[in-house]
C-alpha cells in the first residue's frame, strides 16, 4: 500500500508526479503530497489529507521543478493527518522523503538515535528520514548514509529521497515493498507501479532487495547492499498507455466488469493451440506433475478464486489441492506432504502475506508457482515458474476481471496438466469449447445488466446485511459475492455454505433479509432450494440466481449452463454487478471504497 513516484531531469516535475500518483491513487488514498524543487536550495511541499484530487487543486499551475518526489498514502503508522502525510522532511530541511512499507524497529531506533530531534509525526518514515540526514550531517555522502540507514532498518521499505542541497539527482532503496526505474529521455524517473509513468516511457528497469539507486537526469547508478555497481539492462514494457483509462465508464469496476468476456478470449489465445491442445510449459508442467499435492496460497478475491480452481485439478489432473489464506500459512504451516508445490494466485503479485508464504517455502527449497497479471511483480519474479493472467491493468480496488482470469487460467493449467499425466477427465473435456461459450455468456450478463440493477433497487437499496448461499463450486462463489459487497457497499455480507445455515446463521435472517441463493449444481441444486426455502419461511427476501437446466418459476436470473467445473465464470458477473449497483445507488466510490488500497504490500 501507499504509491510512490519520484522524478529528476528535463521535464516538468510536478506533471510527472501529479500524472504518476493519480494512477497510484487505487494503491492508497488517506492523503497524498509532493515536493519539487526548480534548482538547489529552492524546494516546495504541498501536502493534503484525502484523494489526490485536493492536493492536485492546492498545487499552483506554475509549479515547476526538475527533482520531485510524491506520495499516496494508505495509512499504517500515524492516523490520516497532513503531520504523517508524505514527503516529510529531516529537522535541518535539507532531506525528503516518500516511503512505502513499514519499519518494524522504527521505536527502537527513535529512541536509540533520535532522543534530540523533534518529530513531528507519528511515522516511521520520519524516524528515517531523520537518521539519514543525521549520518550526512556527520561528514557521510548520502550515498552511504543510505547505506548506513538501510543496513539499521527492519521491516519492508521503497524510499525515495531528495537532497535540498542538489536538485540534479534522487536516490532510491528497496527491500520488499515494489520499486521499479523508469528511463526516460531526458529524465529518468521511479515508481511503485510501472502504470505510474507509462505515458512518460515503456523502458524500465528492475530493482531488486537490498539495491540502492541514485539517478541523475540522464544515468542511473543501482549498488547492492555491500556498495558493488550493478549493472542491469532496461526492458520494454508493452503495455498500452490507454489500458489504464477509464473511457466513457463512470467507473473503472464497471468497465473491468465488462471486459471479461474480452478476458477470457485473450486467454484462450495466449494459451490454447490451434489444435486445440493448452500450451504451458514443458518444465513447469514436469515439475506439477512431479508434486504429490498443490498448495495454493492466495488472499481476498485470489482465494476464492484459488478455491474455485481446486477442484478442477483434483478431477482433471488427479492431483490433490489444498488451499489457504496466505495470511495464516506462513505462520501455521501444516504438516506438508513429501512432494508439495506452491501456487501463489495473486492478481498483483505484490501481496506481502504471499511473499512471507514464498519466502518461508523457497528457504526449503520447494517448487513455486506464481499465477499473476503482473508479470514484472516481486512474485512473478521470485517463484521458480511464472503464469500471466493477460487480463490487462485492474485499477479498480475491487477486483472482478482478474478473478474470471485466474479461475480460467487454472482451468487451463489444470487440462493441460492432466493431458501431459494422461487423465482421460482432462483428455475429454473441450475446454477451447468451454471457455468460448462463457464468453458469449458473460458478453450477454453485461449487454444485459440492468435486470441485476433492477433486483438491486428491490432487495439491496438500504439493507444493512445481507447473505449469499451455495454449495460446492457456489458456495466459493457465495464467498467472493459476498466480500464485493462488503467491500463497495459496506453492507454486512457473508457468503455460507447452504447447508450449514441450519447450523446457526439461520438466526440471523429477519424480515426482508436478503438471501441470494446460487444455484448451478444439479447433485445439490434441490437442498439449496430448500435451504432459500427455510430462510423465507422466516421472512427472507431470496433471491435467485440459478442455472438454465435447474431454472423454476420465480427466479430472479437465469445463469448459462456450463461445464460444473467452470460454473464460477458463469455466476460471477451477476454478483459483481449485484455490489456494483449497490455501491453507485448509495452514492459511494465505487473505485475506491474506504479503508482500502488494491496492492497490499504491509502484513
Ligand atoms: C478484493 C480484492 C482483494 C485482493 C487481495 C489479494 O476485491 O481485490 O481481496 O484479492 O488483496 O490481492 P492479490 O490478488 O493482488 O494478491
Amino acid at each position: 500500500m501507499c504509491g510512490i513516484v519520484g522524478v529528476v531531469g528535463n521535464v516538468n516535475a510536478k506533471d510527472v508526479l501529479l500524472g504518476g500518483l493519480k494512477k497510484l491513487e487505487y494503491r492508497g488514498y488517506d492523503s497524498a503530497g509532493i515536493y519539487v524543487n526548480d534548482k538547489t536550495g529552492t524546494p516546495t511541499l504541498i501536502k493534503r489529507v484525502g484523494r489526490i484530487s485536493k492536493l492536485e487543486a492546492a498545487i499552483p499551475a506554475a509549479l515547476s521543478g526538475t527533482q520531485g518526489i510524491g506520495h499516496t498514502r494508505w495509512a499504517t503508522s500515524g492516523a490520516p493527518s497532513i503531520e504523517n502525510a508524505h514527503p516529510h522532511v529531516s529537522a535541518d530541511g535539507r532531506f525528503y522523503m516518500v516511503h512505502n512499507g513499514v519499519l518494524t524497529n522504527a521505536a527502537q531506533l527513535r529512541d536509540k538515535y533520535l532522543q534530540d530531534v523533534t518529530l513531528v509525526s507519528d511515522t516511521d518514515t520520519e524516524i528515517a528520514v531523520q537518521l539519514l540526514a543525521k549520518f550526512v550531517a556527520a561528514g557521510n555522502d548520502v550515498m552511504t548514509a543510505l547505506h548506513k540507514l538501510t543496513a539499521m532498518v527492519e521491516g519492508s521499505y521503497a524510499f525515495a529521497i531528495a537532497d535540498r542541497d542538489d536538485a540534479s539527482r534522487i536516490y532510491a532503496a528497496k527491500s520488499k515493498s515494489p520499486l521499479l526505474i523508469a528511463k526516460g529521455k531526458g529524465f529518468n524517473a521511479l515508481a511503485s507501479d510501472a502504470l505510474a509513468l507509462l505515458d512518460r516511457t515503456h523502458e524500465f528497469v528492475e530493482l531488486n532487495d537490498g539495491e540502492l539507486v541514485e539517478l541523475t537526469a540522464d544515468t542511473i547508478h543501482i549498488e547492492n547492499a555491500a556498495g558493488a555497481t550493478q549493472n542491469r539492462d532496461s526492458y520494454t514494457l508493452d503495455i498500452d498507455a490507454t489500458a489504464t483509462d477509464k473511457g466513457a465508464y463512470p467507473y473503472y469496476m464497471l468497465k473491468e466488469i465488462d471486459e471479461q468476456p474480452a478476458v477470457l478470449r485473450r486467454l484462450l489465445t495466449a494459451y490454447v493451440k490451434p489444435d486445440g491442445h493448452v500450451d504451458m510449459p514443458a518444465n513447469l508442467l514436469n515439475a506439477l506433475a512431479a508434486a504429490d499435492r498443490l498448495y495454493f496460497v492466495a488472499a481476498g478475491t485470489s482465494y476464492h478464486a484459488s478455491l474455485a480452481a481446486a477442484p478442477m485439478f483434483e478431477e482433471l489432473a488427479h492431483v490433490p489441492v489444498s488451499v489457504h489464506l496466505a495470511s495464516e500459512f506462513g505462520y501455521h504451516m501444516p504438516l506438508l506432504s513429501e512432494r508439495p508445490m506452491f501456487i501463489f494466485l495473486t492478481q498483483s503479485g505484490e501481496t506481502a502475506d504471499i511473499r512471507q508464504v514464498l519466502v518461508k517455502v523457497k528457504a526449503q527449497h520447494l517448487p513455486t508457482l506464481t499465477i499473476t497479471n503482473v508479470p514484472t511483480s516481486t512474485l512473478a519474479r521470485e517463484a521458480d515458474y511464472a503464469l500471466s493472467l493477460h487480463a490487462g491493468p485492474e485499477i479498480a480496488v475491487a477486483s472482478t476481471k482478474a478473478y474470471t482470469a485466474q479461475v480460467a487460467t487454472c482451468s487451463l493449467l489444470a487440462k493441460a496438466l492432466g493431458e501431459y499425466k494422461g487423465v482421460a477427465a482432462a483428455e475429454q473435456l473441450d475446454l477451447f469449447h468451454e471457455l468460448s461459450m462463457i464468453a458469449d455468456a458473460q458478453q450477454s450478463q453485461v449487454d444485459e445488466k440492468e435486470v441485476i440493477h433492477t433486483i438491486v433497487k428491490d432487495a439491496l437499496a438500504t439493507t444493512r446485511n445481507a447473505f449469499y448461499i451455495g454449495r460446492g463450486s457456489d458456495y466459493y462463489v457465495a464467498l467472493e459475492a459476498a466480500l464485493k459487497l462488503k467491500e463497495i457497499s459496506y453492507v454486512q455480507a457473508e457468503g455460507f455454505a447452504a447447508g450449514e445455515l441450519k447450523h446457526g446463521t439461520i438466526a440471523l435472517i429477519e424480515k426482508d433479509t436478503p438471501v441470494i441463493a446460487i444455484i448451478t449444481d444439479p447433485v445439490t441444486a434441490a437442498h439449496t432450494r430448500a435451504n432459500a426455502s427455510e430462510t423465507a419461511a422466516r421472512g427472507a427476501k431470496v433471491i435467485t440466481l440459478a442455472a438454465k437446466g435447474l431454472a423454476a418459476p420465480g427466479d430472479d436470473l437465469e445463469l448459462a449452463d456450463v461445464h460444473p467445473l467452470l460454473s464460477p465464470l458463469a455466476a460471477i458477473i451477476p454478483c459483481q454487478l449485484l455490489a456494483y449497483y449497490t455501491s453507485m445507488d448509495r452514492g459511494y466510490d465505487v473505485d475506491r471504497p474506504r479503508n482500502l488500497a488494491k496492492s497490499v504490500t504491509v502484513e
